[in-house]
């Protein structure tokens, strides 16, 4: 079985004419143009290459709906449904030439994510979920994992960032986890992909702060329709908003939310 909904194919169509170009980049890696954003923040060529192709095929078949998308910010239309696009989560391994980084769309319906695909080209692994009908890689249905000790669990992070205001809050979480924890915690530099495994069950929890929306958003459904959890630090809905994201399967959410305490 898998997802038939025509939005889930206008997605995965938009990825897969994004990916050609951003497979032969990433063969070509030093011929690349790098433009510095901000520290630790990279605005590549093939960034914007990739957010154009995708705005252009999902604008063909869906011409009413608003987008926000990280490298050009919001286009709005006057319609209930809304694209949320990182063109590339992971830039800096892009750039790096390590093969771990990612498309990732989610949809909104009047402002719930409904529908969310995350796509790593050089895997050619395909995580998709819609509301209601479950997560898939390819066409496998996805589960959480069943791990119901923290202790015994794989946990991934990311960040602090370079410029981050709340290094030695992040630094204290992090040394926190990382006492209650057998297996040394993961920073694998791609944030959507962290959420994408988390729903696959290769993942058993996530917790990052300042993460943005585009970072999110297509993760939060594939963990949901996964049968896991997502949550700010402390256990409430309003993650997006406090940009502190802790995602899980359904038996350590509990645990993990208790180290914030
Ligand atoms: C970044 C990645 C990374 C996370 C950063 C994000 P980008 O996104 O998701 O894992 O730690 O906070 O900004 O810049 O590669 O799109
Ligand atoms: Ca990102
Ligand atoms: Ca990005």
């Amino acid at each position: 079985m898998k997802l038939q909904s025509a939005n889930i194919n206008v997605m995965i169509k938009a990825c897969r004419n994004a990916a050609r170009p951003l497979i032969r980049d990433f063969g070509e890696i030093e011929k690349l143009q790098v433009s510095v954003k901000g520290p630790g923040d990279f605005v590549t060529a093939a960034d914007k290459k990739v957010e154009k192709i995708l705005i252009d095929e999902l604008t063909k078949a869906r011409p009413n709906y608003s987008i926000l998308s990280e490298e050009i910010g919001e286009v709005k239309n006057d319609n209930e449904f809304r694209w949320i696009i990182d063109p590339i989560d992971g830039t800096a391994n892009f750039l790096h030439g390590i093969p771990h980084f990612c498309i990732s769309i989610g949809l909104e319906k009047n402002k719930e994510i409904i529908n969310g695909i995350i796509f790593d080209p050089i895997k050619d692994e395909i995580f998709t979920a819609e509301k209601g009908n479950g997560s898939y890689l390819n066409n496998q249905r996805l589960r959480v994992s069943g791990r119901n000790k923290l202790k015994d669990s794989i946990i991934f992070t990311g960040g602090p960032k370079y410029e981050s205001k709340e290094k030695d809050l992040v630094l204290e979480e992090y040394k926190k986890f990382s006492s209650n924890v057998y297996i040394p915690i993961r920073k694998m530099g791609s944030a959507a992909l962290d959420m994408a495994y988390v729903a696959a069950g290769r993942c058993d929890g996530f917790w990052q702060r300042n993460l943005n929306y585009w970072d999110i958003a297509a993760g939060i459904i594939l963990i949901k329709e996964a049968g896991g959890f997502v949550s700010d630090f402390k256990g409430s809905a309003n993650y997006v908003e406090n940009k502190t994201i802790l995602a899980s399967n359904s038996k350590i959410n509990q645990e993990m939310i208790e180290i914030f305490k």
